[in-house]
């Protein structure tokens, strides 16, 4: 069995193309290393990952995560155990949101359309049903995500 975390956050300081890059590659080599895979995903200021592997490692890295001052308001959605993961091998992911016509904001960083045509054919999953939501910019269920919000103000 394998445990499966999805949580939602704010985005507490813009990133920069940089910040984002080197974020995804130590996550990658870390993830590799503990067998954790799953994807990250941002809409407009929000993060949505999903985390997927041994349970105690996947819990481990949720708590490091999850105090990470970077980003705030951090909201666990899922917490399953499963036979197998939605998203195979154990490689962090990316995706921006899909909005129509708008250019990515970190369009240096590839997004993983092997892990977005996943998404779209497990169509029986919640995980990947949240996770194409999240993409196609629906809102995210209120309760939390002040700091976001705040955010936008200051800018
Ligand atoms: C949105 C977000 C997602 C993250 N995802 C991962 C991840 O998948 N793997 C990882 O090792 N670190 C990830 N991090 C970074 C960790 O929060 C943390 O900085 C890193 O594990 C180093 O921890 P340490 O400073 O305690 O050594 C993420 C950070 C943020 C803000």
């Amino acid at each position: 069995m394998i445990r499966q975390l999805l949580y939602r956050s704010g985005q507490l300081f813009e990133f920069t193309a940089a910040d984002m890059t080197r974020l995804l590659l130590k996550s990658r080599a870390y993830n590799a290393r503990h067998g954790i895979g799953g994807m990250l995903l941002l809409q407009d200021g929000l993060f949505m990952q999903l985390l997927e592997g041994p349970a105690e490692a996947v819990d481990a890295l949720y708590a490091r995560i999850a105090s990470d001052p970077r980003h705030c308001e951090v909201r666990l959605m899922v917490r399953a155990e499963r036979t197998a993961p939605l998203l195979p091998g154990s490689r962090m992911a990316w995706s921006e949101a899909l909005m129509d016509g708008e250019t990515p904001l970190f369009d240096g960083i590839e997004t993983d359309t092997q892990a977005l045509a996943r998404l779209e054919t497990a169509r029986n999953d919640r995980v990947a049903a949240a996770m194409r939501d999240f993409l196609h910019g629906a809102p995210v269920p209120s309760g939390g995500l002040g700091c976001a919000r705040a955010l936008e103000r200051v800018l």
